[in-house]
């Protein structure tokens, strides 16, 4: 049996942008994470880690700040894979 992670297109990662009552979503390193708990913790402030909801962060996340352990912080925020439009059906 494979592991359970929900197969998440880009679009609808789109959907999932911390607005209109939706959970923020992103991609880093093409796992997808609910960030919506890290929103009011993160050192950077809430408005500046949404800048990577609804899509793949992981440019944006390396560019500033290549050297915090997102898989560690964010183990448990962890939903699913980041998968190409209609990988998700297969
Ligand atoms: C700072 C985590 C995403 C912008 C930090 C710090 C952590 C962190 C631990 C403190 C780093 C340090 O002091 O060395 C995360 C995690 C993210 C994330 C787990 C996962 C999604 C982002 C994104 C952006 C961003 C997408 C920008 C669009 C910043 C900025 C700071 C910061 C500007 C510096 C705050 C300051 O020192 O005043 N973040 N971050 N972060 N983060 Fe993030």
């Amino acid at each position: 049996a494979g592991t359970p992670y929900l197969k998440v297109t880009p679009s609808q990662l789109r959907a999932m942008t911390g607005r209109r009552g939706k959970d923020a979503w992103t991609a880093l390193g093409g796992r997808v994470y609910n960030i919506t708990p890290y929103v009011a913790f993160h050192p950077g402030g809430g408005p500046e880690l949404l800048r990577a909801a609804g899509r793949d962060g992981t440019r944006l996340f390396g560019e500033i700040h290549p050297w915090v352990n997102y898989e560690g912080m964010l183990a448990s925020c962890m939903i699913g894979m980041l998968v190409e439009e209609g990988e998700d059906k297969k």
